[in-house]
């Protein structure tokens, strides 16, 4: 019988430094990874990741300048001087159908960079749980990791929320062929369960979320915790770009 190693990690900085899971599953839940899964599922021809502003600039600028778009966001708030901030419900077909994005954001993007090595590379929000789980199910790789993105190196309670939505979800499918790694695990799926009919009021109580909340980011919270929206699994198809296979 093969069985999956399902590990749990709250922030980049808590991975371990010097190993790599055969796939790791990036967490952003408000809003990077939302925002991801939005652009892809929308018609966006990839998403490229970026901790630093000025290497996204020198990247895009080799991009053909009709088929692209630059998106930045720190502390919550869109960055002058480019296309888009993080905010999910500008990603509409409109704005991004067949356009490469270029993103920068305080948390999320630092995630994807934390692993980046890792032969396989998922994005996960609440709007892909299932398609996420499935795909994850079904390539049953020896072992998993869930890394939530926090903020600035501290615990985020809405990353660890969906992270353990999609640990519950995976443990649901494998049964006895997947078994946790870490405590974090069981704790990520317990904050779940607790909270899993009000995940928008979690959202709300979080530290982020009322960061958004005084940003007039109402909506973003709201569409963060739509469920099974779409069916798009975004893949690392080179390092630090994110597609639909
Ligand atoms: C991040 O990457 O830190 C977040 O996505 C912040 C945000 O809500 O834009």
């Amino acid at each position: 019988l093969f069985f999956m190693k399902l590990y749990t990690y709250h922030t980049p900085e808590l991975t371990p430094d010097q190993e790599l899971p055969e796939c790791a599953i990036v967490v952003d839940i408000l809003r990077a990874t939302t925002t991801i899964v939005t652009a892809l599922a929308a018609g966006a021809e990839a998403v490229e990741v970026f901790a630093d502003l000025d290497k996204l600039k020198a990247r895009s600028d080799e991009h053909p300048d009709q088929l692209c778009l630059r998106a930045a966001e720190r502390g919550g708030a869109a960055v002058s001087g480019f296309d888009l901030g993080n905010s999910p419900l500008d990603y509409t077909a409109a704005v991004v159908n067949q356009k490469r994005i270029f993103m920068s954001t305080t948390n999320g993007t630092r995630a994807f960079q934390r692993v980046q090595a890792a032969p396989t590379v998922i994005a996960a929000a609440m709007l892909n749980l299932s398609a996420v789980v499935d795909y994850v199910s079904k390539t049953n790789p020896a072992e998993v990791w869930i890394v939530g993105s926090g903020w600035e190196g501290s615990y985020s309670l809405e990353d660890t929320a969906c992270a353990g939505a999609i640990a519950h979800e995976i443990k649901t499918a494998l049964g006895d062929r997947c078994e946790w790694g870490n405590d974090e695990s069981i704790a990520a799926v317990c904050l779940y369960q607790q909270w899993r009919d009000r995940l928008e009021a979690l959202f709300r109580e979080a530290s982020h979320g009322k960061r958004l909340l005084r940003l007039d980011r109402d909506q973003d919270i709201a569409y963060c915790a739509k469920i099974d929206t779409v069916k798009v699994v975004p893949i690392q198809t080179a390092p630090g770009v994110l597609a639909i296979n």
